[in-house]
């Protein structure tokens, strides 16, 4: 089997550990931006005959989507025999359900533009809700990796008596597992949303847990209004200061702040987004899968 790596600019880094643990060489791009805007791409490297595994995770999607269909569509055109997309944060996995009539039900229509793209997908934890796994609407074999084992330890090294906090219904399942892999017990909160910054969370009773340390946790931290929610009934409670963790930084401006402003003692999170959050490493499971998927044809 021969491969080569190639990533947008934004993505280099996580591209090159993914190279180095997968031992898989990487290849050169050229990007630039003309002064209109558009995008110019040269892959230097040879592509004939190859797998080529494209690394951007997809954080800001809007950006990057039309460069990664480029750059898809120029290994083929010289001649990939495949071409796999390594997509550690995978966007538009929320608007998966049209709730007001006319609405873009956003995560089929982007499902549908990375499929048509791409051979294989590789992604870790994806937003599945209504959407209970990717092949509803990924019509190309897609794997989702899990974080809750890399999360759990990072917490059973990192937390004194932990009590693990899943913030709505919705993270049972994932809760549960990161209380698995950390040892420690876990409880769920409920949650309503009334807009994109408009996020009310009820707790259940805490008293049995205030010698413990809340551990928040959650797939995307985004507004940080979910968190920043939950920190504040939980200090009101009396609880210790929460420590927040979450595997994908999308962070929007200020999130992190207003987290630690509420009274969070530390936000960490996984590297499928580069970001100063990034304290558990989730790079050796990525690159694990992808040689797996490689050496499996
Ligand atoms: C939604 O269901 C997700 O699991 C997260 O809870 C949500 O995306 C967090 O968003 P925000 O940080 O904007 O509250």
């Amino acid at each position: 089997m021969s491969a080569v790596v190639l990533a947008l600019p934004e993505s280099a880094s996580l591209a090159r550990r993914v190279s180095e643990l997968a031992s898989l060489p990487l290849g050169t791009l050229e990007s630039r931006q003309f002064p209109d805007g558009e995008t110019y791409l040269r892959i230097d490297a040879e592509c004939a005959s190859k797998s080529v595994v494209l690394v951007c995770t997809l954080d800001r999607p809007n950006d990057k989507i039309l460069p990664l269909i480029f750059l898809a569509d120029t290994a083929r055109s010289l001649h990939a025999k495949r071409v796999g997309l390594v997509a550690p944060y995978l966007a538009y996995m929320r608007q998966d359900a049209r709730f007001h009539t006319g609405e873009a039900v956003t995560a089929r229509s982007f499902a549908g533009l990375v499929s048509r793209a791409h051979d294989w997908l590789i992604t870790v934890d994806p937003h599945l809700h209504r959407i209970h796994e990717l092949g509803e609407v990924y019509t190309v074999p897609s794997l989702a990796l899990h974080a809750a084992g890399d999360l759990g330890r990072w917490i059973s090294r990192s937390v004194e008596n932990p009590v693990v906090v899943g913030p709505d219904e919705e993270s049972a399942q994932w809760a549960s597992a990161v209380a698995g892999a950390a040892g420690a017990p876990w409880i769920l909160l409920s949650k309503m949303r009334y807009g994109d910054r408009d996020v009310d969370v009820r707790i259940p009773d805490v008293e049995p847990f205030l010698g413990h340390t809340p551990v928040l946790v959650d797939d995307i931290i985004s507004s940080g209004q979910t968190m920043v929610n939950v920190i504040r009934q939980l200090r009101q409670a009396g609880t210790r200061p929460p420590v927040c963790v979450a595997v994908h930084a999308v962070l929007c401006n200020g999130a992190r702040d207003a987290m630690l402003a509420a009274g969070a003692s530390i936000v960490v999170t996984t590297n499928t987004i580069s970001d100063s959050t990034n304290g558990i490493d989730i790079v050796p499971m990525l690159a694990s899968a992808v040689r797996d998927r490689l050496y499996e044809r």
